[in-house]
């Protein structure tokens, strides 16, 4: 049997990767006005990273991760997110040192988790993802949420929206957590297996069981903003005053927790409304990690992120059906009969190309109508046909392929004549 694609992961072949390159685009674009730089990590770390950094009670950590050994038996896995990459790069590059702080950092690129596969949920997809790291100050949580926001805008995906909540600082979350063990306790026996070694460990996650989502102690449980204390509360006003000072509008939702364990104070997801969608509604995710760089043995350093996957956008503008401008148009095919015309083109394909701009020719020896006919499946713009005749005058005939007319250009003016024609014409 052919060998097949690993379940879970995609092609993306011309005619489609055109809408990637104008998403990466648009990404680079808002982040370089926001004012963060890419930063590249590798796509596999020591497995320890993501015990530590994302949480080992994790479903990530503990049911997801493509964990091996390598051939010195050291534990790898392929990153599951970027977060706990990039505070593990500001560790050991010793960011932390450097002047412009707070780092201001984004990435795109892919992330692997061990999930079933189903439509917006892959084995292999790529996150864009953008990290502050240095800045307790909740404008910088509000600037983040901005990005994030102003991304969806800019692409014109309607029907976002902002959910958001504040899980506190380590007091606050500390006396949730004793709130919630005493709720679950009683009657612990009626939940997963999973659900009962959390309680102890970290009963959090039980809000966020996929199994036990129905259960009736689930939408009963205590929630978080009823036990942040003055500081943490004021945080959280902080940052909802920001959003509204410049216009980011968000739901409060009490009960929106994370699947990673990093998150302090700010917590967001992105979601799109359900029409034409699965069960996967979350574009988006995000929020403040005060503890990870300290836990990666960095200074105490605050952080605030957030990532969101570029094959769930695609399929929310799709979707939404939102015009995507990814036309591409070829400046000149060149169209050459004859065996000296033919060598000719070769050049004459080089110089253009050389002078910025797109140009292609036939390589299968067709017949000058196959050849017009190919220069309209590309969308040329021009094309330039060579003949014998033409050749031996030294001239070349260019017909613009929107009007129809047509013109004989001597070679030597050739390509500045084109230069001329197709500048500015994108
Ligand atoms: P996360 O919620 O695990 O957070 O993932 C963020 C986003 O990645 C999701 O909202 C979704 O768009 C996308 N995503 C996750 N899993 C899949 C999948 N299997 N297939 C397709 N898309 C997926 C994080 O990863 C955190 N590192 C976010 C963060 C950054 N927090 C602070 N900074």
């Amino acid at each position: 049997m052919a060998i097949q694609i690993p379940r879970g992961t995609q092609d993306i072949l011309p005619g489609d990767v055109e809408i990637w390159q104008w998403v990466e685009a648009k990404a680079q674009d808002l982040c370089r006005r926001y004012n963060y730089h890419e930063i590249r990590t590798p796509i596999f770390e020591q497995t320890e990273l993501f015990q530590r950094g994302v949480g080992d009670t994790t479903d990530i950590v503990q049911k997801e991760m493509y964990t091996f050994k390598d051939r010195g038996d050291r534990s790898l896995t392929l990153r599951p997110e970027g977060t706990a990459a990039v505070a593990r790069s500001f560790v050991e590059k010793k960011l932390f040192g450097q002047a412009n702080q707070p780092k201001k950092l984004y990435y795109i690129g892919p992330m692997f988790r061990y999930e079933r596969p189903q439509s917006g949920r892959m084995r292999q997809f790529v996150q864009f993802g953008v990290e502050a790291l240095g800045s307790a100050d909740p404008s910088i949580d509000a600037e983040v949420l901005a990005l994030a926001m102003d991304f969806y805008k800019e692409l014109g995906l309607p029907n976002v929206k902002l959910v958001l909540n504040s899980l506190g600082d380590k007091e606050s979350r500390m006396s949730h957590r004793q709130a919630l063990i005493d709720h679950f306790k009683p009657r612990i026996g009626e939940f997963c297996e999973d659900c009962q070694t959390r309680l102890e460990k970290n009963p959090l996650r039980i809000l966020d069981c996929k199994k036990d989502r129905d259960h009736e102690l689930m939408s009963s449980a205590p929630a978080i903003l009823d036990y942040l204390n003055a500081e943490s509360k004021q945080y959280f006003e902080k940052v909802k005053q920001h959003l509204d000072a410049v216009g980011v509008r968000y739901e409060v939702d009490a009960t929106l927790v994370r699947g990673l364990d990093y998150y302090y104070h700010t917590a967001f997801e992105i979601m799109i409304d359900g029409e034409g969608f699965g069960a996967i509604t979350t574009l988006c995710g995000g929020g403040r990690y005060n503890g990870l760089v300290e836990d990666l043995g960095g200074p105490s350093t605050p952080g605030i992120g957030f990532a969101l996957s570029i094959e769930r956008l695609i399929m929310a503008l799709q979707t939404k059906k939102v015009e995507i401008p990814v036309e591409q148009k070829l400046d000149c095919y060149v169209v050459a009969l004859g065996e000296a015309a033919k060598d000719k083109a070769v050049e004459i394909l080089h110089q253009l190309r050389a002078a910025g701009m797109t140009a292609d020719k036939d390589y299968l020896d067709k017949k000058m109508k196959a050849q017009f006919k190919a220069a309209d499946r590309l969308k040329a713009r021009y094309t330039a046909v060579l003949g014998e005749d033409e050749l031996n005058a030294g001239k070349i005939n260019v017909k613009s392929m929107e009007t129809g007319e047509q013109v004989e250009v001597s070679l030597h003016e050739f390509i500045h004549y084109m230069q001329e024609h197709t500048r500015g014409g994108h």
